[in-house]
């Protein structure tokens, strides 16, 4: 049975500010009572007030920034959870679980470049995981910037969250929106397409994705016809962030390595899935 991470805690910490971002984001900085090694990006916390303002069951956010103690999340404001984190003010207590899940596979700068793909809120994990390719990871080869290309969609440019911060990483950085309010008009599948046509990014390429499922499953199908390797960060509903629930299933590929088992735990055994494994568009690889 699946368990969470050893390095799990409940952790407890308050807020040191809170920053706009986008039309309807924020930054919610925060330190945590005790020290935290470095974390893996695509990593993620449980995070609620600990006043009664946020609701009973924590919601899950990936890592975006780490500084020892001091954590950063770049959060979409929804509904209530998400609002009650918005609202905080330097010291508001908060209880934190963490940190859950996988995390993005190692960003080696050995084989094939890395296109990562994000839509909307769905960038957060991706800061770190710029930063940690070109520092390198687990003894493997560092990236050079010109082997990671970030190509960021949203629906308009308000939804383009932290952009500048990203463009100062020195990667080649690339946007799109549906009203062609920022960078090329379209998603992000279609820039992608439109870069390699250009030989900006070659063909071969390892992709990582996060954002909208619908986006997701695009990018499955896209990985899927062009034999690439390809992993997707995946935001499913969750409970209770630790594997008990059952309410964070993931369909699994028939022909795949878990295809017994009709359905993996996004929280415990994810959240990021390849895309041998999983399958968000019902397709069975051959
Ligand atoms: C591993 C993981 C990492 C995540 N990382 C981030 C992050 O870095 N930043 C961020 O802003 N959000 C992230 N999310 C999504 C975030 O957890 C939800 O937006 C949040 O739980 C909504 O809580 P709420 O109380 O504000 O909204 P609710 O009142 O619970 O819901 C408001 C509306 O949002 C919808 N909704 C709720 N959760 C999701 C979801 N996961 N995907 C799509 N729609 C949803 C609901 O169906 C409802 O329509 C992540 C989710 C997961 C599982
Ligand atoms: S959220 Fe409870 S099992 Fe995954």
């Amino acid at each position: 049975m699946p368990a969470p991470p050893i390095d799990a805690r409940a952790l407890t910490g308050e807020a040191l500010s809170v920053t706009r971002s986008g039309d309807d984001g924020v930054i919610l900085k925060l330190r945590v009572d005790e020290q935290l090694p470095p974390r893996r990006a695509a990593r993620f916390f449980m995070l609620k007030r600990d006043d009664r303002m946020s609701p009973e069951i924590p919601r899950p956010f990936s890592l975006y920034r780490q500084k020892g103690n001091e954590l950063e999340f770049l959060i979409k404001v929804m509904g209530a959870g998400t609002q009650a984190l918005a609202a905080c003010t330097r010291g508001t207590k908060l209880k934190i679980v963490g940190p859950l899940g996988n995390g993005w596979p190692t960003l080696d700068g050995a084989g094939a470049p890395w296109v990562m793909l994000g839509g909307g809120i769905g960038s957060a994990p991706f800061y770190m995981a710029i930063e940690q390719a070109l520092a390198g990871m687990d003894g493997a080869p560092p990236a050079k910037r010109e082997q990671l290309f970030y190509l960021y969609g949203a629906a308009k440019r308000g939804f383009l969250y932290d952009l500048d911060a990203f463009e100062r990483l020195g990667v080649p950085t690339f946007t799109c929106t549906m009203d062609g309010s920022h960078g090329s008009k379209g998603h992000v599948l279609q820039l992608l397409e439109h870069l390699q046509a250009r030989g900006v990014v070659p063909p071969k390429v390892r992709l990582l994705a996060c954002g909208p499922e619908k986006m997701l499953e695009a990018v499955e199908r896209f990985a899927h016809e062009r034999h690439l390797e390809c992993w997707l960060s995946l935001e499913t509903l969750m409970g209770c962030g630790v594997g008990i629930c059952n309410g964070c299933p993931v369909p699994t590929v028939v022909e795949g390595p878990h295809g017994a088992w009709p359905n993996m735990k996004c929280c415990v055994e994810g959240p990021v899935f390849s895309t041998a494994d999983v399958t968000l568009c019902g397709m069975q690889h051959a």
